[in-house]
């Protein structure tokens, strides 16, 4: 694969006058640059409808039943509300990180190297638009900005960071050295905290032993509890703060996509505490929970239906739809399959789907920049969002609302 973009990035924002390899995973390459590498840890303070923080945590391939036997999540899950319908949105892995911020997948059906074209907008830009701050904390990314594939304990050689957990850096449109910058490792996460200067939206994804994907869900549940026991009583990162723990897809394809999820912060309301919220919810429900709280815009892609965790939805007057998953026969329904698209390794679409720069939700409209560079293109094929199953029938806008 070719990245000609890379040295003239590099080079952008090295102080230094050699040109650093930002995708080299060579040990030498990854000296140099972590030398030369820029983090950035900018903060805001915009009031949220129902929190002013909200932290994201992705854990690997576990089916809902074993993860809810988890004594560690099962704990984890008694401090909040537990998500019994929550749902991945294909498999494997990757498609799912990239679902999460950029409400489509574009028929991504593998892990490879890809790279979304920068005319496709994420919930960064939304962020940014209205000056919310954020960042991502990948455990073990050897540096902040780091755009190689993959890195791995450099004494045991197993598996840390791998690209494919990683959702901004996979949007081109997230590569410039600002937003490369606000990519970082857990070492940062605890040096912003020491700070201060935590985002008020952050991304977290473990190494691959602490999600659970080389081990199992006791080391995934184990380091999920080690993590935020303490960050539960710190007032520098519990402060009207909501942190959703989810998995980005089940183990099992031929079982529904249902994944455990536990809302959890100072930001759930005391009575919800210990309770289960059996309203269908998907990865995309990460993006239009968000948009909601902060009135943000929208993609004008399946963040725009996506339901809304119900206690945020009922202070933000947002109406959810009613699926009932436990019913859902259609074989699409199972959340386990693939469509055409750009990314697609089997069926191969060569154009992207536009995102409807016409839909509405409770007031929020497509970000204008959104609309602007998809112009026309942006009503031509509607049919998409009716016939890419992604969200049960009827729960496509702007039907009922
Ligand atoms: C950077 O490293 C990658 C991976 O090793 C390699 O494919 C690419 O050609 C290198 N790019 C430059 C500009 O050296
Ligand atoms: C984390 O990123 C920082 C900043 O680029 C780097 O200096 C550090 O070595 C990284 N830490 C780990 C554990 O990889
Ligand atoms: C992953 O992170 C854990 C701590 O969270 C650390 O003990 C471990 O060494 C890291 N890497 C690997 C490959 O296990
Ligand atoms: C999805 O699950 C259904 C029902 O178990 C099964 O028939 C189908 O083969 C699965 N699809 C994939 C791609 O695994
Ligand atoms: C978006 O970028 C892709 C890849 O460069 C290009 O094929 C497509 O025409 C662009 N679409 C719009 C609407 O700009
Ligand atoms: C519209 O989208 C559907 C679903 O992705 C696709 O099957 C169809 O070929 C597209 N039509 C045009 C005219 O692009």
């Amino acid at each position: 694969m070719h990245y000609p973009s890379l040295v003239i990035t590099a080079l952008a924002f090295s102080s230094r006058a050699v040109a650093l390899n930002f995708t080299s995973t060579s040990p030498a390459d990854v000296a140099a640059a972590q030398a030369g590498a820029l983090t950035l840890s900018p903060t805001s303070h915009v009031k949220g409808k129902v929190f002013d923080r909200f932290v994201v945590i992705w854990l690997e391939n576990t089916d809902y039943d074993k993860a809810a036997g988890d004594p560690n999540l099962a704990w984890l899950a008694k401090k909040g509300i537990t998500l019994s319908n929550y749902f991945g949105v294909t498999h494997p892995s990757e498609p799912n990180y990239v679902a999460a911020i950029g409400g489509d997948n574009f028929g991504m059906d593998n892990d490879n190297f890809n790279q979304i074209p920068g005319n496709v907008s994420s919930l960064i830009d939304l962020l940014e638009d209205k000056g919310v701050s954020w960042g991502q904390y990948q455990e073990d990314m050897p540096y902040s900005g780091f755009e190689g594939m993959a890195w791995v304990n450099q004494k045991t050689k197993a598996n840390d960071y791998v690209r494919k957990h990683n959702p901004a850096v996979i949007y081109n449109s997230n590569t410039t050295p600002e937003r490369l910058a606000k990519n970082k490792n857990l070492t940062q996460f605890y040096s912003d905290l020491e700070a201060k200067k935590l985002p008020q939206w952050m991304f977290i994804t473990p190494n691959m032993t602490s999600d659970g994907h080389d081990t199992s869900v006791t080391t995934a549940g184990t380091w999920t509890r080690n993590f935020l026991e303490p960050l539960l009583d710190d007032k520098r990162f519990m402060k009207d703060t909501l942190v959703l723990v989810t998995f980005d897809e089940s183990h099992t394809y031929t079982l529904q996509n249902r994944v455990f999820s536990i809302l959890l912060g100072d930001a759930v309301p005391k009575k919800l505490i210990n309770t289960v919220d059996s309203g269908f919810y998907n990865h995309y429900s990460e993006i239009s929970t968000v948009e909601a709280n902060w009135d943000l815009h929208t993609l004008g892609r399946w963040d725009v239906g996506a339901n809304i965790f119900d206690f945020v939805a009922q202070k933000t007057g947002d109406k959810n739809a009613v699926w009932d998953a436990a019913t859902g026969t259609n074989p699409t329904h199972f959340f386990n399959s693939s469509f055409a698209g750009l990314f697609s390794s089997k069926d191969v679409v060569t154009t992207l789907p536009p995102p409807n720069a016409k839909l509405v939700r409770n007031g929020r409209k497509v970000l204008g920049s959104i609309a602007r560079t998809w112009g026309d293109a942006s009503l031509q094929n509607q049919t998409y969002y009716q016939n890419t199953v992604q969200i049960p029938d009827g729960m496509y806008p702007p039907k009922g609302w």
